[in-house]
């Protein structure tokens, strides 16, 4: 089967390396790619917001399946695309219509969604530019920190966190002007929640789903999450705090919500669901749906998955995962990020990389790359990702540690404490 990934970072060189291992892939097309993709399959430069530039590529290499990695071009509709498109409508796409991928396209949807079908979130209302008065009005008695999340999508940097009334409201002035431009013409003040952040993954074909495993993100770039909020710079998974009892409760109350809502409100979705959560005492909260996988959870969750991703793909978009037999490596997985010097602000790209081949225990997983005449460069923040699948969890975070360090680029760094805040 001929199959098209969309995407270039560290989650799709996760997925390239699973799908190129499946029998059931004959060719693999990474679109863009990175510097490292290459090594499962072909790497063809395309932007995958450009549909029609999508489908050229879809019927010249005959793809008989798409997988679609990040959210932008699922919010733009690239399925609702290839539904109402003669030529692709048989083509099987994993990943959810417009309708669906508006969970994460719109915090202010997904908080209505969370509400109707009464799944537990921290408290909300939404504001416009039109009530703006109401909404400074609102902060006044608002408890302290307050959350502030620009509707739209904004490249993971429209959510602020607040210390004071007045800093809040100056920033929904500045959010509501256009600070992050019409992402932010709706802005959605939240409670602020105190806990322990975890990511839960489900894959759905509308009816069914099954439960990938669990993982937990390190946002900050600095060393015992200090400084500030990143992309993400490294994962764990399983997660040791989320126990049994925790996972049971979390589909519970939210994973089978989610997906009786979906059907409640007739948006038929395949795909992944990424649910934001927070264990608040023993109790799961959710702050945000994404309706595609995690950066860099992806990374330490796929290692861990047994199956063939080609077959559950298939089982999604035939609707047959009701009896399908996840199975998922005890194993612990780590993956420790490399990044660029500067990274989250500034930074230069186009150093070459060394060192990859003296990793010893870790799958090195290329982000930010792009091979220049054979040579590795750098080409983004989020460099290589460093991911280390052993039976201990202490194993395998010093083993994506250590492999860590034997990569080399100018300005390289990376977080030498992901996961060990968990032991
Ligand atoms: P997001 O862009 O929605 O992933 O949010 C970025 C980060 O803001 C999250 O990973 C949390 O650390 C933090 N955050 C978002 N919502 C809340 C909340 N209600 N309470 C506390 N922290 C939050
Ligand atoms: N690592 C968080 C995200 O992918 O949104």
């Amino acid at each position: 089967m001929n199959i098209l990934l969309l995407g270039s970072g560290g989650r799709e060189s996760a997925f390239a390396w699973k799908i190129s291992q499946s029998e059931l892939c004959s060719k693999l097309i990474i679109a863009p790619g990175n510097g490292g993709t290459a090594a499962y399959g072909k790497n063809v430069v395309l932007n995958p917001n450009n549909f029609e530039a999508v489908k050229a590529l879809v019927l010249k290499e005959n793809i008989e399946l798409v997988v679609v990695g990040p959210e932008e071009p699922l919010v733009n509709g690239i399925h609702d695309f290839f539904t109402a498109d003669e030529a692709l409508s048989q083509i099987p796409v994993i990943g959810p219509k417009k309708e669906g991928a508006i969970l994460e396209g719109s915090k202010d949807f997904s908080k209505q969604f969370m509400a109707r079908h009464n799944i537990p979130t921290p408290g909300s209302r939404s504001f416009t530019n039109e009530t703006l008065e109401q909404g400074l009005a609102y902060l006044e008695n608002h408890s302290l920190p307050i959350v502030l999340k620009a509707d739209g999508l904004a490249a993971g940097k429209g959510v602020l966190i607040c210390e004071t009334v007045a800093d809040a409201q100056e920033e929904l002035k500045l959010m509501l002007g256009g600070k992050f431009g019409q992402a932010g013409a709706l802005v959605v003040i939240e409670e602020y929640l105190t806990g322990i952040e975890l990511s839960v993954f489900v894959l759905t074909d509308g009816d069914n789903y099954v439960i990938l495993p669990e993982a937990k993100d390190y946002k900050k770039i600095g060393m015992g999450d200090s400084g500030l909020n990143t992309g993400g710079m490294g994962s764990v998974s399983p997660v040791p705090f989320a126990d049994e009892k925790f996972l049971k409760e979390v589909e519970q109350s939210i994973i089978i919500p989610t997906i009786n809502g979906l059907k409640k409100d007739n948006i038929d979705y395949t795909g992944f669901i990424f649910f934001g959560l927070f264990k608040v005492g023993d109790k799961p909260m959710i702050i945000e749906y994404n309706c595609r996988m995690g950066d860099p959870e992806t990374e330490s969750v796929i290692p861990r998955i047994e199956n063939d991703i080609v077959e559950l793909f298939l089982a999604v978009s035939q609707k047959k995962l009701k009896d399908y037999n996840l199975k998922i490596s005890k194993k612990n997985a780590a993956t420790v990020m490399i990044v660029a010097g500067g990274y989250p602000g500034e930074y230069e790209k186009g150093k070459s990389i060394s060192g990859i081949d003296n990793v010893r225990q870790s799958i090195v997983f290329h982000a930010g790359t792009a091979l220049e005449g054979g040579i590795v460069k750098t080409n983004g923040g989020r460099v290589i990702a460093v991911t280390s699948l052993q039976d201990g969890q202490f194993e395998a975070l010093q083993s994506a540690t250590a492999d860590a360090a034997r990569i080399y680029f100018d300005g390289k760094y990376f977080r030498e404490d992901i996961g060990f805040d968990l032991m």
